[in-house]
């Protein structure tokens, strides 16, 4: 998932702590890394833990079972989460009956190895198999260790309630759909995640209500590639053409669920993330500007600006493709914020191809940017077949380029919206400042503002902006 949807700096390996259950005796420590999705998923973990006499901790030297959610996206994630592993060991060391559990990307890519090599963990569970966590704790509990990495062609926990206690109430994430089936040549989500699937529309309505009755006021549908969302009554995206005629006839697509979530939960914000420009229907834009509920931000990854670059990485459009997409978004929802996912460095990129990916960027002026240097993942498709051949201090020298181009761009998109009113939902006290509320525009840009002691988290309010930096808005309330 992407940057947008990566989980907050702040929260990023911090301890997942849920309400205790009566009765519950044993206590579980659950940190995550990565997306936006590792979060949730482990929130769907500590409600099927619930069931099994665990509580969750913030300590973990107290903990009888400690988990880390882990990413593999790049090579970094996953020497964080290494360096994590060593950590709980020596706690394991002070406290020998601790069992240790490695969940997500990394259980998944390096399956039995964890147990082989590293000598460092008791249990490894891939992201489709929680259901199977009450079975493989006996296991462990038994003195045996337990892996369980089988991908699912059906699994979306749709009927599991994640547990959702780090959150600051008013903002949720409700996935919608799981895996992807893109095969990004640099990427390893298809081979960690598993194939795409979507999630029953019912559930996810079910769960926004639940979401509502708790006060939440902003939904975040959540998924690696949202807009190839696909209803038909269960099965994988790519088995569409198989199903009846009737299920064909009834299937929801993306727009058609935005449609239903913004008309069901009028008062409640929706966003979504992330899309994939090749499967961003026009539909979907239309939907977006029926609905005042439905909020003017989309993250739209590009990875490059260069049109063999993203042939080399089996995205499926070119960069005039992508402009004109941009276009119609513009003519569509004058005001909506784009923001960008690019790649530095990728195999074989030419000085000149890096030069296409900024002037790209100084066509469409993105208000956000999430930017990365190539990370060369084992087992994808660049990795064996292409050569990660941009010297190190290049991808950086790159990187650098595209970093101070996108702040130049932030700063210039934020500088428009000073002096002008909008819509804020209050997350809650600005970082700085406990006089200050901190919250977001319809188009995802931060504004803080002194409080009125009239409003409180959760409200929307209007404030209207008279200075800015390149991440934040200030204003007053009217
Ligand atoms: N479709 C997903 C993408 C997940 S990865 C989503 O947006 O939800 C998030 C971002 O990480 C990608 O958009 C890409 O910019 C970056 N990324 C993925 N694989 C990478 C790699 N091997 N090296 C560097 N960056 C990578
Ligand atoms: Fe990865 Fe491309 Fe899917 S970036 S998650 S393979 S859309």
């Amino acid at each position: 998932m992407s940057a947008d949807q990566v989980i907050d700096e702040k929260k990023q390996g911090q301890a997942l702590i849920t309400l205790p259950k009566i009765g519950n005796a044993k206590k579980v420590y659950i940190e995550s890394y990565g997306c936006q999705m590792n979060l949730n998923d482990s929130e769907i973990v500590a409600s099927i833990l619930s069931e099994q006499g665990f509580n969750t901790t913030f300590l973990m030297e107290e903990a009888d079972l400690v988990l880390v959610n882990t990413c593999s996206i790049r090579e970094k994630a996953e020497q964080t989460v290494r360096k994590r592993l060593e950590k709980y060991n020596a706690v394991k060391k002070i406290n020998p009956k601790m069992k240790i559990g490695v969940l997500g990307c990394m259980a998944e890519r390096l399956k039995e190895k964890f147990l082989e090599e590293e000598h460092m963990v008791d249990l490894v569970v891939g992201p489709d198999a929680y259901r199977d966590l009450p079975h493989l704790i006996e296991e462990i509990e038994a003195g045996r260790d337990a892996v369980n990495v089988l991908l699912s062609k059906e699994e979306t926990y749709a009927d599991i309630a994640p547990v959702r206690l780090n959150s600051n109430g008013v903002s949720a994430f409700v996935s919608i759909t799981r895996g992807c089936d893109n095969m990004c040549t640099f990427c390893v989500v298809p081979f960690t995640r598993g194939r795409e699937r979507s999630r029953d529309p019912e559930s996810i309505i079910k769960e926004i209500r639940d979401l509502e009755l708790q006060d939440f006021k902003e939904v975040t549908l959540l998924g690696q590639n949202v807009d190839s969302y696909l209803w038909y009554g269960g099965g994988l995206k790519k088995d569409f053409d198989k199903a009846s005629p009737e299920a064909q006839a009834q299937a929801v697509d993306f727009a058609d669920l935005l449609d239903r979530c913004a008309l069901s939960f009028p008062k409640m914000r929706f966003r979504f993330s992330t899309s994939n420009p090749q499967d961003m229907q026009l539909k979907v834009i239309q939907t977006m500007a029926n609905h005042e509920n439905i909020c003017n931000y989309i993250h739209l990854p590009v990875q490059s600006g260069s049109t063999t670059v993203l042939k080399r990485m089996n995205r499926q459009h070119t960069r005039e493709e992508y402009l004109t997409l941009i276009d119609n978004i513009r003519r569509i929802i004058p005001d909506c914020a784009i923001s960008q996912d690019m790649i530095a460095g990728f195999s074989g990129e030419t000085e000149a191809e890096h030069q296409e990916t900024l002037s790209l960027m100084d066509e469409v002026k993105y208000d956000f940017g999430f930017m990365f240097a190539y990370s060369e993942r084992p087992g994808t498709p660049a990795e064996k077949r292409m050569a990660d051949d941009v010297p190190e201090e290049i991808k950086k020298r790159r990187l650098n380029e595209i970093i101070a181009k996108q702040q130049e761009h932030s700063l210039l998109r934020m500088e428009q919206w000073v002096g002008k009113t909008m819509e804020v939902l209050i997350e809650g006290n600005s970082k700085k400042s406990d006089t200050h509320w901190m919250g977001r525009n319809s188009q995802n840009a931060v504004v803080v503002f002194p409080k009125t002691g009239a409003e409180q988290i959760g409200d929307f309010v209007v404030v209207k902006t008279h200075e800015c930096t390149s991440a934040t808005l200030l204003g007053v309330r009217v």
